[in-house]
């Protein structure tokens, strides 16, 4: 790999994600030669650590004690750092100079904010008037979600990074956009004339995008249940897998060209009103059974909670390729299994031939679905219509399968690597944009006002079930029906 040069500061560089995720990651670019010798990390968090202290915990966060793995690790620094005391940036800053200098970094720094979202503004501004940002080499922001909880105060946000930052030094993260079978879905749309010219309306009957999570919220029911699945779940992730399943071809597979055509589908999509949002979407929440406890029980959150573990909904886009397919979306916590999934159910043949006075062919023509598994299975899956093998004519659907064997699935690499490579080679594709967020929110906001409105009925669906009773009539209304169900 080609080596590449960088002051990585994690702010929460001592949090959950910091440990869990980012900086195995970041050993593992090491491991494949992106990091080598000229990268230096400062981790910074208001606990008190040695530099040796600090080194300890990323050495267990790795899993490793190799003689690899203790060079990986003398490049990491400390600094306990109150984010809003704008003193302590110049203890960072004259860190910054020390490590630049002594790892040849040529002045480029990634500044990672792993941490509350309501001093990320406060952060971006410091570094700023405070000059450790400086015109050397590349400054580049990594942001994690949430971005705002609805477009006003995600406007103000970006607003207050944008003082700061250009856009294009603004890396927001959306880690689905990070998996491996979510970037394939542009090498399957664009790369194969199969799909793509039947990817539109006179083909596609519909398309649903299945998010189902088998866990409930864990520890996080604080930040949970201020947020609820629309917001953690829909705003971002869904709405990326959307939005690449719906875009016009780009032109060129540049993140510029990408974000373009993205935008474009967002426009495209409609922003429903009071009624269509009432009629369009399904909020849930899950009670008592198998073995879990209610929603409401959780540590954390209040006995009352009105907010939503579940969600699922139906989205329409305006525009030629489009109009009259709707994309089916759901997503939910304690639901049956872990999966994430896109069928693409295409329509029926428009004449069913075997199917004359008299023939004894008694099956009626399957449609043809295009399943894309995103994980823990990755592949793809194509159902069609073929002859059985009996005496006779009898036609049956059948399945072409294509499943990424589970020991290669081990070599890919995980989302945080790839984006943390993404962000030091400066490619914006897998990074949602300002503009694709906004978008994001206007739809959503309008669905989250609609739900203001009215108390819901909670609890209302089964731990281990697909959600409540109304996301199937939600699709059966349409006389459709989910491809995965129980
Ligand atoms: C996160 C959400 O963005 O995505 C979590 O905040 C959710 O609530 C998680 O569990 C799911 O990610 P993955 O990669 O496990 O599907």
């Amino acid at each position: 790999a080609t080596e590449r040069s960088a002051l990585f500061i994690f702010f929460g560089g001592t949090g959950d994600l910091a440990y869990r995720k980012l900086y195995p990651s970041m050993f593992n670019l090491y491991r494949k030669g992106t990091l080598q010798e000229k990268f230096a990390v400062i981790g910074t968090a208001r606990d008190k650590l040695t530099d040796e202290k600090f080194r300890e915990k990323v050495r267990k966060s790795i899993g490793s004690d190799s003689k690899e793995a203790e060079k990986f690790i003398s490049h990491f620094y400390y600094e306990a750092h109150d984010v809003t005391d704008q003193a302590h940036y110049s203890v960072l800053k004259a860190r910054a100079e020390e490590l630049d200098k002594k790892y040849k970094l040529s002045g480029n720094q990634i500044f990672y904010l792993s941490m509350a979202p309501n001093f990320f503004g406060t952060v971006a501004g410091y570094l700023r008037t405070e000059g450790i940002v400086n015109d050397n080499g590349f400054s580049r922001l990594v942001i994690e979600k949430p971005f705002g909880r609805d477009f006003e105060s995600a406007k103000e946000l970006n607003e207050s990074l944008a003082k700061s930052f250009k856009e294009e030094e603004i890396f927001r993260i959306d880690h689905y956009l990070g998996k491996e079978m979510i970037q394939n879905i542009e090498a399957l749309r664009f790369g194969n004339t199969i799909i793509e010219s039947l990817w539109n309306n006179r083909y596609i009957d519909n398309i649903q995008v299945t998010l189902s999570e088998s866990l409930g919220v864990e520890e996080r029911a604080s930040y949970y249940d201020k947020s609820g699945a629309l917001r953690d779940m829909v705003q971002n992730h869904i709405m990326q897998i959307v939005s690449l399943l719906a875009m016009e071809q780009p032109v060129a597979f540049t993140d510029s060209d990408i974000r373009a055509e993205k935008v474009k589908a967002l426009r495209s999509l409609r922003v429903y009103n009071v009624a269509e949002a009432a009629t369009n979407f399904v909020r849930g929440q899950y009670g008592a059974g198998n073995k879990v406890k209610p929603y409401r029980e959780e540590d954390n959150v209040p006995a009352d909670s009105t907010t939503e573990t579940f969600v699922a909904g139906k989205l329409m886009f305006d525009n030629y390729r489009w109009s009259g397919t709707p994309f089916y979306i759901r997503t939910g916590k304690v639901l049956a299994d872990k999966f994430t999934r896109v069928d693409v159910v295409f329509k029926k043949p428009l004449v069913d031939i075997f199917a004359f006075p008299g023939s004894t062919n008694t099956a009626p023509l399957d449609t043809n679905i295009l399943t894309l598994y995103i994980e823990p299975k990755a592949g793809f899956a194509l159902k069609i219509n073929a002859k059985n093998n009996e005496q006779g004519f009898q036609t049956e659907p059948v399945t072409m399968k294509y499943l990424v064997d589970p020991e290669d699935s081990k070599k890919t690499p995980e989302p945080y690597e790839r984006l943390i490579h993404d962000a030091l080679k400066g490619d914006g594709t897998n990074f949602s944009s300002w503009q694709e967020v906004s978008y994001a929110w206007k739809f959503v906001d309008q669905i989250r006002h609609v739900w203001d409105l009215q108390a819901p009925n909670f609890p209302n669906y089964t731990p281990g079930s697909m959600g409540p009773a109304a996301a199937d009539e939600l699709i059966e209304r349409d006389h459709r029906s989910w491809v995965y169900k129980l």
